[in-house]
């Protein structure tokens, strides 16, 4: 007996040192912390049940039969973040440059399918050379497992990626198709083909940090959610992250106790709004001021800022806060803000997770670029995502709501279920001055004549009145209350029950 303990030992020592010491130190030189490491940050002490441990690849060429690590270049199993379950697996770079084989790929899917079976999220920490290249096919195939399993997990499971070192070519679809993802800077890449490629075919000279680069998905294309400076802040953000989500779309989003009163009133909420329409003013205040204890994960925050899309709680209770930004583009809807907004909006009405919206939008872009870009496609996206969602949405018009995207943003008639105005709202089909200059165009060249007509239309239409004397609005409130406003439409809002009707799926406009 004591000989096959010894030998059991032995053999799950020979697995945790993963391609060995050697590698691991040029792993630590990069910056970068090895596949275990990594877990031994994000889950609680302890807490770790590892899966698969002797599992090795079955290739036969290139000599590879001599070559095997026990683990096969990924670390899988689950364990806990703050006493709640979750699935994860580790590429192991040291392992074959954490290539993924047949094997490989096995481990994965076999932790995606106990995530589906008992209710809870996946998280993935990739750093990988991509296919297995001594495989071919049967890597491929591996891959391809792993994708159809992130499809059928979408809206069931929450699935997270933290991409920590390569993600190049085919690869990079099973991230893209996971709910989030968080980069690494300097350390971590995704593209789908790599700067000798992009030479080859356009003739471009591009390095793989500036084609794809923490920086550039969570700045320029949006694939990636946070951009973080190094693996200890990405791990740490990603259990801050998860304390906000339910462990699967059976379930309610976790409540965290506070002390922080539901009822507070925030009386600097009160000048937020300057008195020039045209004058920004940062939407966040507002968000940091209604959440409990001022904690807001902001997502994909240095993407599309001109809306703002991220995790509060409000009396303990996981919400999803969507909020046009004034301080960029004023507020617009665009191609790239409307992507940003309909994603988030779906992910939370997937997951149980209310959503709360703060509007201040003049209008959609306008523009050839936007024109050309399919903004109409685009826009429809955000409108179609409020407009399915069946979660609890609270929404507050604290200054513009202007046009088709007054309409978007969660407006009553997209089935918001309280909606609210502060007193300075503009409700109304378009701005005073655009409206006056087509509805009296003979008067265009007197200017005082416009000015007087301006003023006219805004008396009449520039408020929250009208919206309200149609029940458009539920009410009118201070913007000091809205904290307690918000809260309390959400208590009642607990046993909402809205269903859609029964299809196989719609067809959101792509
Ligand atoms: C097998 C691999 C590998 C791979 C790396 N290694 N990638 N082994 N299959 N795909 C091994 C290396 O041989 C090396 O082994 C170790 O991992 C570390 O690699 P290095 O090159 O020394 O590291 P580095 O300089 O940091 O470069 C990392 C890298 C490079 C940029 C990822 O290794 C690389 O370009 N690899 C090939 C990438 C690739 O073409 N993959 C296939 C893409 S196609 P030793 O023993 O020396 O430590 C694909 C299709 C997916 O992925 C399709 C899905 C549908």
């Amino acid at each position: 007996m004591q000989e096959i303990l010894d030998k059991l030992e032995q053999a799950r020592e020979r697995a945790r040192q993963g391609g060995g010491a050697k590698r691991i130190e040029a792993q630590h030189a990069k910056g970068k912390l090895s596949a275990r490491e990594r877990l031994d940050v994000l889950l609680d002490p302890g807490s770790f049940e590892e899966y698969d441990m002797f599992v090795e690849h079955r290739c036969m060429d290139f000599g590879m039969e001599t070559q095997k690590v026990p683990g096969d270049g990924v670390v899988t199993g689950w364990g806990t973040i703050n006493g709640r379950m979750v699935f994860v697996f580790s590429q192991d770079f040291t392992v074959f440059g954490g290539s993924l084989s047949e094997a490989h790929a096995e481990k994965i899917c076999k932790v995606m399918d106990q995530a589906m079976k008992v209710g809870a999220p996946v998280i993935g920490l990739n750093d990988s050379g991509g296919a297995r290249i001594q495989e071919g096919v049967a890597s491929l195939a591996g891959y391809a497992e792993v994708f159809q399993r992130n499809v059928m997990a979408s809206g069931v499971v929450p699935q997270i990626s933290c991409i920590m070192g390569p993600c190049a070519g085919g690869a990079v679809y099973s991230p893209a198709m996971t709910d989030f993802i968080f980069m690494v800077k300097d350390s971590s890449y995704m593209f789908v083909t790599g700067p000798e490629v992009v030479k080859t075919v356009t003739h471009e000279e591009v390095t793989a940090e500036e084609l794809g680069g923490a920086r550039t998905h969570a700045g320029k294309s949006g694939v990636a959610d946070h951009a973080f400076d190094n693996d200890i802040e990405a791990l740490l953000q990603l259990r801050r992250f998860v304390d906000f989500m339910p462990a699967s779309n059976r379930e309610a989003p976790p409540v965290r106790p506070t002390e922080d009163p539901w009822d507070r009133l925030e009386m600097s909420l009160d000048t937020l709004v300057p008195d020039n329409p045209n004058k920004p003013y940062d939407i966040k205040e507002l968000i940091v001021k209604v959440a409990d204890e001022g904690d807001f994960f902001e997502v994909q925050p240095d993407y599309a800022a001109n809306i703002v899309i991220g995790f509060g709680r409000i009396e303990g209770h996981t919400v999803g806060f969507v909020a046009n930004q004034p301080m960029v583009l004023a507020g617009c809807l665009d191609i790239s803000s409307s992507r940003k907004g309909a994603r988030f909006v779906r992910y939370c009405d997937a997951f149980n997770i209310p959503i709360v919206t703060f509007v201040d939008v003049p209008g959609f872009l306008p523009g050839t670029a936007q024109e050309y870009g399919a903004i109409i496609k685009h826009g429809a996206k955000l409108l179609y995502a409020y407009a399915e969602a069946t979660v609890p949405k609270v929404t507050v018009i604290t200054r513009k709501a202007y046009g088709g995207a007054y309409d978007v943003m969660a407006s009553k008639h997209l089935r918001g279920d309280v909606n609210y105005a502060w007193p300075q709202a503009e409700i109304a089909v378009m701005g005073p001055k655009g409206a006056v200059e087509i509805i009296f165009r003979e008067d265009r060249g007197d200017p005082d004549k416009i000015e007087a007509r301006t003023e006219e239309y805004r008396e009449k239409f520039a408020n929250p009145f009208i919206a309200g004397t149609r029940g458009f609005i539920d009410d009118v409130i201070m913007p000091h209350s809205t904290r307690r406003r918000v809260a309390k439409s959400l208590a009642m809002l607990r046993g909402k029950k809205l269903e859609n009707p029964w299809k196989k799926h719609g067809n959101i406009p792509l």
